[in-house]
């Protein structure tokens, strides 16, 4: 398949209304869409990405009131959390109406839905017309895209067209909170924290642990944002002279500032800095067959905490 590249909203959108699979940028990273109420073109997307069919998938819109098309009951959490953070990078889970088929959410008897903030995202969306399911725009177990070029490396030739934009905002995804019962509990952590979401419902709960999680979001179960490279995390009290000059072809990613002894080194000077360009970094890494990624470790706080998530993730064996 010839991958159609365009910086047209409207033109992707066209191709995504015949059925076609377009990958878009949006604020947190790119996502790989499709028709959500077109059944053929959902099941698509799985084998594009060779993602496993038990991983349900998060329902893009550019409008609000499409969340009626999307949710069978809006609670009362969900409204107040959509009404203080949407448009941005917030999914809220909620009971799924019957219109949306089954393959978009594994089965699952609910579904995810979010309004990005970025203006590609919404030009594209509002032009499309229709809520669009999208997962990240990668391979199946690689560090989320946000660049056009990750996009390309992963899917050219397996979609039909790629809405070329910038690098993404903020680099990581979106914070997705289940709002289906009374108390809405955290799913995943991302640039929303779990502070802000507790300032304006204050019993939101961090789910306990990854089985809770795992049963709530089966998605979360996979392998996630692991380059080839293993990924080492390094603690504030670690010595990173002990890392140096070991002969093997290490990175780093952190705060410090090291000037020789890793093939490749970024310094960044913040947490958002930080959030922004980990992926890519994953990415560049793999292009150039490092061996061990270092990493430094960041304050649980915040985008710190949805940080260290992905950094835990990638350091799994
Ligand atoms: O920022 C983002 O969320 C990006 C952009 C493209 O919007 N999308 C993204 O999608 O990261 P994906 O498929 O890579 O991750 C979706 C996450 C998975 O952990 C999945 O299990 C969870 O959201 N999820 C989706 N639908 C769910 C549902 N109905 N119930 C619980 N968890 C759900
Ligand atoms: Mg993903």
């Amino acid at each position: 398949m010839q991958t159609v590249i365009t910086t047209s909203p409207a033109e992707a959108a066209a191709i995504l209304t015949r059925g076609g699979l377009v990958a878009f940028p949006t604020e947190t990273v790119y996502g790989l869409g499709a028709d959500a109420f077109n059944e053929d073109a959902v099941a698509k997307i799985f084998v594009a990405k060779m993602r496993p069919s038990d991983n349900p998938l998060i329902a893009h819109i550019g409008r609000p009131d499409q969340i009626n098309e999307l949710a069978a009951e809006v609670t009362e959490s969900a409204k107040l959390l959509i009404g203080e953070f949407f448009p941005g990078p917030l999914t809220i889970v909620l009971r799924r109406s019957k219109r949306v088929p089954d393959v978009a959410t594994a089965g699952l008897d609910t579904i995810g839905i979010r309004m990005p903030a970025a203006s590609t995202a919404k030009e594209f969306l509002i032009a499309c017309g229709t809520p669009v399911v999208a997962p990240s725009a990668n391979l199946s177990g690689r560090p989320s895209p946000t660049t056009f070029e990750a996009v390309l490396e992963d899917l050219d030739g397996r979609i039909a067209c790629i809405l070329k934009s910038d690098a993404t905002d903020i680099g990581i995804e979106s914070t997705v909170v289940d709002c289906t019962g009374d108390v809405p509990l955290l799913l995943r952590r991302g640039s929303i924290s779990l502070e802000q979401l507790r300032s304006i419902v204050a019993t939101t709960a961090a789910a306990a642990d990854d089985d809770m999680i795992a049963s709530r979001s089966p998605g979360t179960r996979h392998r996630h944002y692991s380059p080839r490279a293993r990924v080492k995390i390094l603690t504030a009290e670690a010595n990173i002279e002990n890392y140096l000059y070991s002969g093997g072809r290490f990175a780093y990613i952190g705060f410090r500032l090291v000037d020789e002894g890793f093939v490749f080194a970024k310094t960044c000077s913040n947490m958002v800095e930080y959030a922004h360009e980990l992926f890519e970094f994953f990415r560049e890494c793999d292009r150039h067959g490092i061996e061990e990624i270092y990493c430094d470790a960041v304050p649980e706080h915040g985008l710190g905490a949805a940080l260290m998530d992905r950094l835990r993730r990638a350091a799994e064996d």
